[in-house]
């Protein structure tokens, strides 16, 4: 117990450097395959100057791999992935790396009403509307890689303009998202968005993270630290009842750092069946990047620790995992990977005590999460 005090509570010295990324280097775009539909899939990979590598696909704008150095300096990759496009048009992909939206996470019965009109979305979370729809949804389409004299060496923007009545949505939306990898071993990640009509937003990125290597078995032993006392609590169906709960005394208290395992068992026999929470970031205020979550593992000491300017964090345990083969030959087994998803509460834009997802012509959605790693020593 001691042991565990003390080698989680020296996670709280390791600094947060903001925006150093002088330097890494870009390369590609280089051909990592074709879809079904004949689209060219492109890779991306930034390299900082401590050997970190971050690959990302055109598809989705999705982080592929992340190669993450260890206590003694050994890189391993801790995201789960695909070697091909084939994969990733599979549905052994569960939203592996993506950017999801239009709106991430569920609208309750795939409906909402917005300046009077009511809009329809696809059901594809019986009863619900799941990480913006079922074709077009962002991580099903392809995005434009682009390089901006204005932006960091070590980095890449991505693009894509979603047409009005997308997935259901309206607005012609521009979105961006532009992945920094800084020579502080951060993955900066600044989404941007714009629309021609009023519409809700709400992205986020959904890398499945496994910090001793993507296919490691269990992910349980993990520790975790969330920067929330409360949570929002659902329904049998995962939809937020628009309350806002303590975690104290509950599954979800994380505000001491310690493993995952024994609190998602007993989540088990929820509905959730894991850990599938929003948790509402407690030092949250608009426009400020600010703690939500670490994330260490014992074994190898890697320690993620993630920064965000939104409301909230949607932790998920990697529930509906199921052994399904992925890069490099590695077997993903139920809960072998966590998703830190930083967005706005799930059901927001029917749920008026929540932030409001809503962009309105002439605004801009802005979304900042650095994903930060060190060692523990
Ligand atoms: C959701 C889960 C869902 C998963 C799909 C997560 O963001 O919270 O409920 O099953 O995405 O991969």
């Amino acid at each position: 117990m001691m042991m565990r005090v003390l080698w989680f509570a020296s996670l709280a010295l390791c600094s947060f450097a903001a925006n150093a990324s002088g330097g890494g280097k870009f390369s590609g775009p280089a051909a990592f395959g074709k879809t079904s539909g004949g689209e060219k899939v492109e890779m991306v990979t930034l390299t900082n100057k401590n050997g970190m590598v971050a690959k990302f696909i055109t598809r989705g704008a999705a982080l592929a791999e992340l190669q993450v150095p260890d206590k003694d300096g050994k890189l391993a990759n801790v995201v789960l992935g695909f070697d091909n496009a084939a994969g990733y048009e599979s549905d052994a992909n569960q939203y592996f790396g993506c950017v999801t939206g239009r709106v991430a996470n569920r609208i309750a019965k795939g409906k909402f009403t917005l300046d009077g009109k009511e809009y329809k979305l696809a059901i594809n979370n019986d009863p619900n509307h799941l990480h913006g729809g079922v074709k077009k949804s962002l991580d099903k389409v392809i995005w434009l890689p682009e390089r901006r004299k204005e932006d960091p060496a070590c980095s890449i923007r991505f693009a894509y303009t979603s047409v009005d009545g997308e997935e259901g949505y309206p607005g012609n939306v521009a979105f961006q998202v532009l992945y920094t990898l800084t020579d502080d071993n951060e993955l900066k990640i600044e989404y941007m968005a714009t629309t021609d009509k009023a519409t809700p937003i709400n992205l986020t990125n959904h890398s499945y993270f496994n910090l001793a290597g993507a296919g490691s078995d269990s992910v349980l032993d993990h520790k975790l630290f969330v920067s929330a006392d409360k949570y929002t609590p659902t329904d049998d169906t995962l939809i937020p009842t628009g309350k806002i709960a303590d975690v104290k005394g509950t599954p979800l208290d994380f505000t001491e750092p310690h493993p995952m395992r024994q609190n998602v068992e007993t989540l088990i026999k929820t509905s959730a069946i894991g850990l599938d929470h929003n948790f509402v970031i407690k030092d949250h205020q608009k426009g400020k990047v600010v703690l939500a979550a670490k994330l260490g593992d014992p074994g190898s000491r890697r320690l993620l620790t993630v920064y965000t300017d939104q409301p909230g964090i949607q932790i998920y345990t990697g529930n509906y995992l199921k052994g399904q083969k992925g890069k490099d030959g590695k077997t993903y087994n139920q809960r072998s990977a966590v998703c830190l998803e930083t967005q706005n509460f799930p059901n927001a834009v029917n749920e008026p005590a929540f932030p409001s997802p809503v962009l309105r012509p002439g605004e801009t959605y802005r979304h900042t999460c650095i994903f930060a790693f060190s060692v523990v020593k």
